[in-house]
């Protein structure tokens, strides 16, 4: 498996401190040029690499950490989305009207045409996010949810070697909902900050 974030800010940097942690290798990208974000990029660690949007579009699992409302600019970065997982790390505050009636990472599955789309890393706060997910031998833990359950097992297996505890919710308008922003109204589970002694 391959890995990219797209979107280098709070969140896109949480992600790459997980990766660092573990030494897997990771792309990272945003609208800037490679050159602007390597500091940052060496900084976390020697495993994260900032490359051209493009390049960094080639990874197979690719995941989006850009403000809600960019998606679709990222989405037409490439010609088909084909055989790509993308994991949806955004939150929408966006009023439901604006999203089709659909919960927001359904609106970003419809961007993203041929891609197998995984809502996960969206509930914690970066800080969280960024921080070691191991503390007192339990896991934090991270919430899967997805229409396609082929995608979910290697979201899951990476959720894990990061060391998280990944927890499957099912699908994204059943369990997943549980983790989507509508509005003003958060889901019952964002901001909750789990562990659970096994992974
Ligand atoms: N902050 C949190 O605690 C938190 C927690 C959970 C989820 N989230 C969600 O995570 C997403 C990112 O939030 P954030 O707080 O990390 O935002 P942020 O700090 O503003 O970072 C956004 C990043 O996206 C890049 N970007 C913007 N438009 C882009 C485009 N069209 N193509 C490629 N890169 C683009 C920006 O870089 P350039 O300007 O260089 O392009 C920047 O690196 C949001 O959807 C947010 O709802 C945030």
């Amino acid at each position: 498996m391959s890995y990219a974030i797209v979107g280098f800010g709070k969140v896109g940097q949480a992600l790459a401190h997980a990766f660092a942690r573990k030494n897997i290798d990771v792309t990272v990208a945003s609208r800037r040029p490679p050159e602007a974000l390597a500091p940052q990029a060496r900084a976390i660690g020697p495993t994260v690499i900032a490359k051209l949007l493009r390049e960094a579009l080639e990874a197979d699992t690719i995941i989006l950490a850009v403000p809600f409302g960019e998606h679709r600019e990222v989405a037409k970065a490439l010609p088909s989305w084909k055989g790509k997982t993308v994991i949806d790390a955004m939150n929408a505050l966006v009023p439901p009207e604006e999203l089709d009636g659909l919960l927001s990472s359904a609106f970003v599955a419809k961007a993203f045409t041929g891609a197998k789309l995984v809502k996960a890393f969206n509930h914690l706060v970066a800080a969280t996010l960024a921080a070691d997910p191991i503390v007192e031998g339990g896991h934090r833990v991270v919430f899967l949810s997805g229409d396609d359950e082929d995608a979910i097992g290697p979201v899951m297996a990476l959720a894990k070697q990061l060391g998280f505890a990944p927890v499957k919710l099912g699908k994204l308008n059943e369990g997943g909902a549980l983790v989507h922003a509508r509005g003003r109204v958060w889901g019952q589970l964002i901001f909750q900050d789990l562990f659970k002694k096994e992974q």
